[in-house]
């Protein structure tokens, strides 16, 4: 029998608790709270929101704060954003006094359902819910929220106190089948129209209440709502009872509280602690009152209390629960460990906001308290904002628009008749609907585009399913980040091992949470190990974190039916399922390191990893194992958030495999513009293009700087800045420049376009664009606005690019354009169309052809239009397909100070023989710059550097290094010098200035002392006048010298370097060539572990140190020295590798393997020849009889996080 609350209106007091009252009067009924009030509570909320993003007292805070105030002010209320409602939902649950299941608070995954407006919305979100909550059993924590009061006239409800619940049928004689604690809400659901089949599980229909109408009722449909059907460990005749219970206990009666808006409908979950079922539900008196018969059944006494027959049956139903719970792989949790937790819990709150309100009346387990550690914990029950409230029960306030009834009594019959017909429907369509509510979040980080591609292959593909949204890491909100359900992240790696610039604010974000998120985690182990050290959880035990570096352990996520599970400490994104797909070439030390860094550190903040991280390797099988991953992730992606069978596997694999598929000529159109304009202007186009502002520069001047008998071309390039302060830099910086094209190429492309108009007409493009309107499918011609209106020939010229290979789709799309098979045929095998056509669709046969073809004649656009006669290409193709171009980064070499107005730069002018057809290919911006002439126009910017500028300290000794055109950025650090010194003298003639500058130490490697020492003179001078300390020079091909780089003379002179490093506030500054610079940190390891006497080991740790202490600075060109050489390396490897090659194998692990292990590795270089300088390309070299043994292995893998 219930006990009869006793009803107190009254307040607590000093003489009066009303702590066990089981619904405390808070703010009842349903008229709208005063504006004031809403706009107190408003303002505390958006504090505690920005508080907690770290943006309190900002601008953004303030600007947010003015909107919400002149939003309620004109309108009483104002919507919260997703973020805030997110926030503000889990707030609440952390505020929620009689949870005891609290520790959980900040994985709960909000379901934004604000913009519902019908009953059928509401049930489209319920059912999702139920089924994200679900998960096959592994039940995850939701929340539904539904849009909030308004005038209290259109409140949104959901009828059912849980969502799903058993039915409790009243027989004439009293008695009732199922639940008791239904009876009354049955009575309303058959008033309505159901007709449940009168068992004792009947699962009671969900009554929906939209904007203030009267409700609807609807069933359940199956897959929404799993049952674990009890039986006993022991006892076989358990299962004889029948019994079951649904798997996700659903709150749906409750109001959400926060920021002075109230959620009148806001269902949300956790998963079961077992007595719940099995002491309260199965147990209780008034519900299924199961007690005496499983006692008896034991063969206990009932007659007498004193057999405690009650807490034996309980103990046993309760085993019953948990062992089917667990059998069936549902999330439970038992009492004691729910209490430990709960006072983990408590410790947590109490260090982290000094509190935790809780109520000690329902927080100790029904049965067994005082053995549970939360029996014997003093706790203070207070409330807190956000909060989740206790409201009437919608059928007792709700104001019937059709027929009236009383409140409380629900009379009429035929009510809903109409309703309960209209609304049958097919769960499977139902649920197909369902998926795309789910968000995924695509991010790419990219410098030269790629990643960027990719990442809209892969929206394509999850927009099949989700409700996608793709973004450069640069525009998203970080605060978002914790919110996120998927996230899919494609990024590239740039500079040595580091994020592209558009990848680095998010970086450091990710960064610098990691390492919040290891604090706190460290200061729980600390607090736990010193409070109670017996403490159950493995996870934060004591002895796993003692002596290791502050480092949170990989976490497995398992799933969560393990009676310890809710121990496992939530993480900021606890709640964010995500993946990685990373892009970069294995010829770099640092293979896709950002895209490790960025999976690795998601992990630490505590995200689910979908799948392992994709590595695109640029060398080869880059377009397969994008493949591969992306269709793994979808797969895992759409069990995850229980997507179905419904998704058409095949569809989906189509829509990444042709991106441009949605590319056909009819869809284009490329006509003459109405007006026609002079060219545009260049630097206003760029900027638009490509999002930066671009200026234009005047070319003053080009000087040869290697000796006419060189073959090769390394030139001084000065550009006139015309002083515009857009220009400003620092020694260090870049300056990027946008080249233009070759004439002959473009003549070349030109003479193969199907295009009826004179290239030099001013065009624009069109899109045909198909329109659903009332009237029908309406289609028109719009504006493809990618490039402005301008020629052909200047789009090719000056906008896009003709020169990098085309990617495999383009040529897909080309070899539509082809007239005959055979050539058709070609061009779709390179476009991996012989994949589409293949019987085995894995085989991707294209895709190595088309690397093997690359690697081999790196053909540019003209080359193939001539390489296939028959093609003709529409304009249309190029202009709306060919990628950008893009600009061309250059190390500035000149001092601000010393040639106001101007900036200098230092270029090899690239050129390069192709293997396979003899081709010579030139550099399209080094080989532009080389021709320019007086006055001509350079549109270019600056681009920041700040982790390669000189040491604010002055007195601070350098090491420089850089062989070849590695060389620029010092020229702008001599000068610069050269400049302060001169001002110094002038200032403080006769100031002592010992040790006011530090010693500058340059490092230079060239082949040949007569053909490419470049800047010798310079450097002289800058010697003579003690402003470079020390030049040293490595010659490579020197006749009757042994070959010599700059890592020998650094081994050399390694007490100096020692000295400079390791000397208090020394720095060393790398640029260049990739192999060359992790050649050089690992001879500057050595140096150190040799001199410090310390390990390898931490001879590179103590460099990572200096890396993050500003001290160890790298610019990186890219691979510049020996290209072709570099990459056949390791394609060869890899290729051979897989193949199963297995000293290719080795080789290549050594290769990567050997930075972090320090295996030395030999790589036997081809051999050179007397004459220095025969060959184009530079690495096809002949002989000198020697073989070089080179001890600087390149590195591989991520490296650690910092820097960022
Ligand atoms: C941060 C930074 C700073 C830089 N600073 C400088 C600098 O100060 N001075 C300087 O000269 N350069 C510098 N570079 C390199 C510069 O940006 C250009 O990449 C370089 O000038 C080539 O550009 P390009 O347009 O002439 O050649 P592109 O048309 O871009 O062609 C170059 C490409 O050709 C291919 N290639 C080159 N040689 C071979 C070969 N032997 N076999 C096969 N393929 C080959 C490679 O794919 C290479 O990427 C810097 C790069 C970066 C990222
Ligand atoms: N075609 C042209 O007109 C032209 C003009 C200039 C530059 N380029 C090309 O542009 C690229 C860069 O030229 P650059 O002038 O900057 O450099 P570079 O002259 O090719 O090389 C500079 C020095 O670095 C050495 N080196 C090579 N690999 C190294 C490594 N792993 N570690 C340390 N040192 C290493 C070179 O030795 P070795 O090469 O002897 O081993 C050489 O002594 C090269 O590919 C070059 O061929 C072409
Ligand atoms: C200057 C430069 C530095 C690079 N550094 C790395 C690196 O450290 N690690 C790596 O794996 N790839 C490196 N790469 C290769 C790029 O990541 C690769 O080209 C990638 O495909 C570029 O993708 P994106 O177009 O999305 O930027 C580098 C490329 C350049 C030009």
């Amino acid at each position: 029998m219930k006990l009869k609350l006793i009803q107190c209106e009254a307040p607590c007091s000093d003489r009066r608790c009303r702590g066990s009252i089981l619904a405390p009067s808070n703010r009842t009924g349903s008229l709208p709270r005063p504006t004031t009030e809403v706009l107190k509570q408003a303002t505390e909320f958006i504090e505690q929101y920005y508080v907690h993003i770290n943006r309190a007292n900002t601008d953004a805070h303030a600007t947010r704060l003015a909107e919400v105030t002149a939003c309620i002010e004109t309108t009483g209320t104002y919507r919260l954003t997703e973020a805030e409602l997110s926030y503000g939902a889990k707030l609440a649950w952390r505020n929620a006094p009689r949870c005891i299941g609290r520790i959980q608070w900040s994985k709960l995954q909000l379901f934004d359902a604000r913009n519902v407006r019908n009953t059928r919305g509401m049930l489209e979100a319920v059912c999702k819910h139920l089924l994200y909550a679900t998960n096959k059993g592994n039940i995850r924590s939701a929340i539904t929220v539904f849009p909030p009061r308004t005038d209290g006239q259109h409140d949104y409800r959901v009828w059912n106190t849980t969502l799903i619940k058993y039915a409790g049928y009243e027989q004439e004689d009293g008695t009732i089948i199922g639940d008791p604690a239904s009876v009354e809400f049955t009575k309303i659901c058959l008033k309505l129209g159901w007709r449940g089949p009168g068992g004792r599980f009947d699962i009671l229909p969900l009554i929906l209440q939209a904007n203030g109408e009267d409700p609807e009722w609807f069933d359940i449909p199956e897959e929404c709502a799993m049952e674990v059907k009890l039986s006993h460990p022991e006892f076989d005749w358990f299962a004889e009872f029948g019994l079951r219970w649904y798997a996700v206990p659903a709150v749906s009666n409750m109001m959400l509280d926060v920021g002075g808006l109230e959620f009148t409908a806001c269902p949300f979950n956790g998963w079961y602690m077992s007595t719940e079922i099995g002491a309260r539900n199965l147990c209780d008196t008034y519900r299924y009152n199961l007690m005496e018969t499983t006692a008896t059944k034991m063969g206990l006494d009932t007659t007498s209390n004193m057999t405690l027959w009650k807490d034996k049956a309980l103990v046993e139903t309760n085993l019953a629960v948990l062992h089917s719970f667990q059998k069936a792989q549902v999330t439970i949790t038992d009492h004691h460990s729910a209490s430990e937790s709960f006072i983990t819990h408590m410790r947590n709150e109490q260090a982290t906001r000094g509190g935790c309100p809780a109520d000690w009346v329902w927080i100790v387990p029904p049965m067994s308290g005082s053995v549970c550690p939360v029996f014997h914990q003093e706790m203070l029950y207070y409330s807190l904002k956000p909060s989740y409230e206790y409201q009437e029960p919608a059928w007792k306030t709700h104001l019937w628009r059709n027929r009236p009834v009383d409140s409380g009594q629900v009379t009429s019959k035929k009510t809903f008749k109409e309703v309960a017909e209209a609304v049958r429907f097919v769960a499977r369509l139902m649920i197909r609907a369902l998926s795309k509510r789910f968000k995924a979040t695509i991010l790419y980080a990219t410098e030269t585009g790629r990643s960027k591609n990719y990442a809209e292959r892969i929206h394509r593909m999850f927009s099949t399913a989700f409700n996608a949204k793709l973004l450069c890491m640069d525009e998203y909100d970080v605060a978002n980040l914790e919110h996120e359900a998927l996230l899919l992240v494609v990024a590239s790696t740039f500079g040595n091992g580091d994020p592209p610039d558009n990848g680095l604010s998010f970086a450091r974000y990710i960064m610098e949470k990691a390492k919040e998120e290891q604090r706190k985690m460290d200061s729980i182990v600390r607090r736990n190990s010193e409070i109670d050290c017996e403490s159950t959880s493995e996870h934060l035990s004591c002895e796993k974190f003692c002596d290791q570096p502050v480092r949170i352990a990989p976490r497995k996520i398992l799933r969560m039916n393990s009676v310890t599970s809710m121990d496992e400490p939530t993480y900021m994104l606890s709640n964010v399922r995500y993946a990685v797909f990373g892009l970069g070439s294995s010829a770099y030390p640092n293979f896709c390191a950002f895209g490790h860094a960025v999976d690795e550190l998601l992990e630490t903040l505590g995200a689910e990893r979908l799948l392992e991280i994709g590595e695109g390797d640029e060398l080869g099988g880059q377009e397969i194992a994008f493949k591969k991953w992306a269709q793994e992730t979808f797969k895992v992606a759409c069990e995850n958030f229980c997507i179905g069978s419904d998704v058409n596997i095949d569809n989906v694999t189509a829509s990444i495999s042709m991106p441009d598929a949605a590319w056909s000529a009819e869809k284009y159109r490329v006509i003459a513009a109405d007006y026609q304009a002079n060219p545009p202007d260049l630097c206003r186009t760029l900027s638009r293009l490509h999002g930066k502002a671009v200026l234009p520069c005047r070319f003053k001047s080009r000087t040869d700087l290697l000796n006419s008998l060189s073959r090769r071309s390394t030139i001084l390039v000065k550009l006139d800045t015309q002083d515009q302060e857009e220009f400003a830099y620092e020694p260090g910086d870049h300056v990027a420049i946008y080249p233009a094209n070759d004439k002959d190429l473009v003549d070349r492309i030109l003479r193969r376009i199907a295009h009826e108009k004179s290239p030099d007409v001013v065009v624009k493009v069109d899109r045909h664009e198909a329109k659903i309107t009332e009237l029908g499918t309406v289609r028109t011609w719009v504006p493809h606005d990618r490039l402005p209106h301008c020629s052909i020939r200047y789009a090719l010229l000056h906008l896009l690019d003709i020169t990098s290979t085309p990617s495999p789709m383009f040529l897909k799309t080309l070899s539509m354009h082809a007239r005959s098979p055979l050539e058709q045929k070609q061009l779709s095998t390179l476009g991996e169309l012989l994949e589409e056509h293949s019987e085995q669709r894995t085989t991707d046969k294209g895709s190595a052809v088309y690397d093997e073809w690359l690697y081999s004649s790196f053909p540019n656009l003209a080359e193939i239009l001539e390489a296939f006669p028959t093609l003709r290409v529409p304009a249309s193709l190029l202009l709306t397909l060919l990628p950008l171009l893009r600009p061309r980064y250059y190390s500035i070499s000149s001092s601000p100070q010393m040639h106001p107005g101007d900036v200098h730069i230092t270029v090899a002018v690239v050129q390069y023989k192709s293997k396979a057809s003899g081709a010579i290919h030139r550099g399209v911006c080094s080989t532009w710059l080389d021709a320019l002439s007086a006055d001509d126009i350079v549109p270019a910017f600056i681009r920041k550097a700040p982790s390669f500028h000189m040491p604010k300290d002055q007195s601070a000794p350098m090491v420089l290094v850089g062989p070849g055109t590695g060389i620029a950025p010092f020229r702008s650090f001599w000068q610069q010098r050269q400049y302060d010194r001169y001002q110094e003298a002038i200032d403080q003639s006769d100031a002592d200035k010992d040790g006011r500058f530090g010693d500058v130490t340059l490092v230079f490697g060239c082949r040949h002392s007569k053909l490419d020492n470049i800047y010798k003179e310079e450097k002289m001078t800058a010697k003579e006048e003690g402003v470079l300390t020390d030049v040293w020079t490595a010659y490579s091909r020197e006749v009757h010298l042994p070959k010599t780089y700059v890592q020998d003379l650094l081994r050399k002179n390694s007490q100096k370097v020692y000295e400079t490093v390791c000397g208090g506030k020394g720095h060393v500054y790398v640029c260049g060539d990739v192999t060359m610079a992790a050649g050089v940190r690992v001879t500057i390891e050595t140096i150190i572990a040799k001199h410090g006497e310390m390990s390898e080991e931490k001879a590179k740790k103590l460099i990572e140190r200096l890396k993050d202490e500003n001290r160890y600075h790298e610019d990186i060109f890219g691979i510049t020295l020996r290209t072709a050489e570099a990459t056949e390396k390791l394609r060869e490897l890899k290729q051979r590798t897989e193949k199963n090659d297995k000293t290719a194998a080795e080789e290549l692990a050594s290769l990567r393997m050997g930075y972090f292990l320090r295996r030395e590795t030999v790589i036997r270089h081809r051999t050179v020849s007397e004459n220095p300088e025969t060959s184009v390309n530079g690495s096809n070299l002949n002989n000198n009889g020697r073989e070089r043994k080179l001890s600087d292995p390149p590195p591989y893998r991520s490296r650690p996080l910092h820097t960022y």
